[in-house]
Order: structure tokens, then sequence, then C-alpha cells
């Protein structure tokens, strides 16, 4: 069974897409075996916890640096056995002690075109705002290996939408997000197939 662990911030809705993907066997033979979020009231723990998914909320405040909160993390996820690490609306910037002991395994999926309109600062609402007020018309979510550049590593997958007139960037936003839930699963299968060929 290949284990996957999933960071959240938030709603989840990409981790349930995830959740939902293994169940089926879309994603085949694999399973969410951990959810760490950083938010205590993230609803995406309770989508944990209705799939019998064990849920951490781990308080970035209770650990006296980065460093040692996402060593923890990566301690979490060698306990569950997990072998590909996604973050799935994670905000917080994954440190390097994480990213070097899961070099090459962990996924992230941003809501836009990268490498245009990534980096620092470029997450949720901001995205859309400044992909609407670029006159971009197209976007789109996608997924990519994490190296130690944020929104940087190498591309796995990405799906585009079309920016239409009128366009907010609520509604922007709500048709990339139902595009990510489509393309995450998707870049999971495709990862996970090439880590078990070996
Ligand atoms: C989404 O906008 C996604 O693009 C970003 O995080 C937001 C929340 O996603 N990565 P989720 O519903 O918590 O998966």
């Amino acid at each position: 069974m290949f284990k996957i662990g999933v960071l959240i911030s938030g709603g989840g809705s990409n981790l349930q897409a995830i959740i939902d993907a293994c169940e089926s066997g879309y994603i085949p033979d694999s399973r969410v075996a951990v959810v760490v979020s950083n938010k205590k009231d993230a609803y995406g723990l309770v989508r944990a916890d209705k799939h019998k998914i064990p849920g951490i909320f781990l308080d970035r405040k209770e650990f006296p640096s980065s460093e040692e909160y996402f060593n923890k993390i990566a301690d979490i996820m060698a306990e569950h056995d997990v072998r590909l690490v996604c973050l799935a609306g994670f905000l917080l910037m994954a440190h390097k002690s994480l990213i070097k002991k899961f070099k090459g395994r962990i996924l992230n999926i941003h809501p836009a075109l990268l490498p245009k309109f990534g980096g620092k600062g470029m997450y949720g609402h901001f995205v859309h705002e400044s992909v609407i007020k670029a006159g971009e018309k197209e976007s789109g979510p996608t997924v990519h290996f994490v190296d130690e550049i944020y929104d940087h590593g190498e591309i796995v997958l990405q799906k585009k939408v079309p920016v239409l007139p009128g366009d907010t960037p609520d509604i922007l936003a709500a048709r990339v997000l139902s595009e990510e839930h489509k393309v995450f699963p998707e870049a999971v299968k495709i990862v996970v197939a090439k880590f078990n060929k070996g």
C-alpha cells in the first residue's frame, strides 16, 4: 500500500479529492495515511476524521523555529510510512529540513500557471487578482515538486482554464479550484506510478 501524507491549512477540498481518488482506486493501491494541519480549525481535519485518517493539528507557535516545526512534520510522516507528501492548501513555506528528508517526494498545488504568478505573497485571492489585473486570457492550477525555492520545483502537471470578461477573483478562483480537484489526483497518480516502477 503506497502511503501519502497531506499538509493542509484550510478547507481541504484538495485533500478530499486525493482521499476520494485513493478510495476509488483511481490512484491504485494507495491511501492518505496522515493529515497534518497548522490550523486547529481547518475543515480538512474534519474530512480526515470522516475517513478515519489520523488528523494532527501541529501548532507552529509551539516550536522555537521553522526547522524544528518541519522536523516534527518529517517525523510524523516517517512514523506513518509516508512515501509522498502533498501540500494541499498549505500556507507555510516548507523548511529545507523537510525538503531534504523527502527530496523529490513533496508535491504542491498552486492556483496559477507557474512560473507566472508564483512566489512569495502569491497565494489564494492575490493570485487571481494579479492574473485578472495582468489581463491574462487563461489561468489554471499547477502541480509541482517542492524544492527550496518557493513555487519553483519541476512541474508535474498543469491544466488551463479561461479567464473570462467580467471575471472577479472569486469567480476565477472557483473555476481554477474545480480544475485543481482533477489535476492534483492526476499528478499524484503519475508520481505514484513512477515511484512504484522504481
Ligand atoms: C486553494 O485555492 C488552492 O489553490 C490553494 O489552497 C486553496 C485552498 O485549497 N493551494 P483547499 O480547499 O484547502 O484544498
